[in-house]
């Protein structure tokens, strides 16, 4: 062990590399977090985020590389002696057991013992309302998990974390299963665990809402570090140059660039009361844009404007799902977007291209 660098630092992340088989998960990545701040570590899909606090965890081990915790070499080969370190990873799937109370979550694996070492709930209770900084669940500590909202479930593992002095608090993707209201909800507990001095470290594929909660950004892409700064130095284009590797205007162009060729053309269509007078286009490798006809419902309109058949085109080129069209993923890309297998913008397979049109003929 060598002695302490930067006193504000707990935790640094040097050079690691993790690589799996055929495919580099991390590549020489650097990543710190200082005492009481809310750090985002942000970057797409598949960028390396979850790789990377496996690793800091100890579920994975770097194949190359160094973390220091205060300072101070660790060699974290399992989850035992991160959680011994002070650092608390909350995964995507909550480890929860859902037929215990609240209060026995809190203090999984670890119940204070009663007289003939027995498990007390009511000593777990207690225990559990005496937790520093402890953020309120809003239910009864005796209440079975299952029977708590996601956002509850989320509130009873972060006291979980905290009962275990932890200072940092890992959250890997916490808002991909909450809805707005809980989001909001999470963040005020975030900002309370950062006004008591626990670090959260805040992964996420959402760029936004770093901006809400996040003193500092690191972002990752493709496994590799492409910059590391203070929110306020930060804007949502320079980030989404780190994260995508190209500018915000080429991930969402401008309107007035030029129209691609008509696959698909709705003119003045009616179909009884639920569709009055409706036209628009559909463009070669672009988006008509009919999302935004939600209070009309463009899942009325699309079967209308397929006269009526919209499964038969199901497997072919369109689908009409929840008041927006969609193309089965592989056979049409977004622009500027690459589909798996290298499928091209655009109508990928000329056989689904003569069905659009097959159809957009018989709708004319
Ligand atoms: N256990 C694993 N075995 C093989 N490949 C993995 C494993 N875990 C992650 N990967 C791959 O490593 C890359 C990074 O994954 P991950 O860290 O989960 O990304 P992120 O959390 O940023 O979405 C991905 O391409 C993923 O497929
Ligand atoms: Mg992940």
């Amino acid at each position: 062990m060598k002695a302490a660098t930067d006193a504000k630092v707990i935790l640094q992340a040097r050079g690691i590399v993790k690589d799996f088989p055929g495919q580099r998960a991390l590549d020489d990545v650097d990543f710190d977090v200082r005492s009481g701040e809310v750090h985002a570590l942000i970057g797409e899909n598949g960028a390396g985020k979850s790789t990377l606090l496996k690793i800091i965890a100890g579920v994975y081990h770097a194949d190359r590389g160094e973390i220091l915790v205060d300072g101070y070499h660790c060699d974290i080969t399992n989850p035992r002696e991160s959680q011994a370190l002070g650092l608390a990873f909350i995964h995507q799937e909550l480890n929860i057991v859902p037929h215990l109370s609240v209060a026995e979550n809190i203090f999984l694996g670890r119940y204070p013992r009663a007289r003939f070492g027995l498990v007390s709930l009511a000593k777990m209770v207690e225990s559990a309302q005496n937790v520093p900084n402890a953020l309120n669940v809003g239910v009864d500590l005796r209440t079975l998990a299952q029977n708590l909202s996601v956002i509850q479930q989320w509130k009873m593992v972060i006291n979980r974390a905290l009962a275990q002095n932890s200072r940092i608090i890992f959250m890997d993707e916490p808002t991909s299963s909450l809805t707005h209201e809980e989001v909001n909800d999470l963040f005020r507990s975030i900002t309370h665990l950062k006004e008591r001095g626990t670090a959260v470290v805040y992964v996420s594929h959402r760029m936004e809402e770093i901006f809400h909660i996040a003193d500092r950004v690191t972002v990752i892409k493709d496994a590799k570090k492409t910059g590391s700064a203070n929110i306020g130095e930060m804007d949502s284009g320079k980030i989404y140059h780190m994260m995508l590797g190209r500018e915000l205007k080429d991930v969402f162009p401008d309107r007035e660039e030029p129209q691609k060729a008509v696959c698909l053309e709705v003119k003045n269509l009616s179909r009884g009361h639920v569709v009055k007078n409706v036209s628009f286009c559909l463009h070669r490798g672009g988006n008509s844009g009919n999302r935004r006809l939600g209070r009309i419902g463009p899942h009325r309109i699309g079967p209308s404007a397929f006269r009526g058949r919209p499964e038969r085109l199901r497997g072919y080129s369109c689908q009409w799902r929840d008041g927006e069209y969609s193309i089965p993923w592989g056979r049409y890309s977004p622009p500027n977007r690459p589909g798996p297998g290298g499928a091209t913008p655009g109508w990928a397979h000329s056989s689904h291209e003569r069905q659009a049109k097959h159809y957009s003929r018989q709708s004319g």
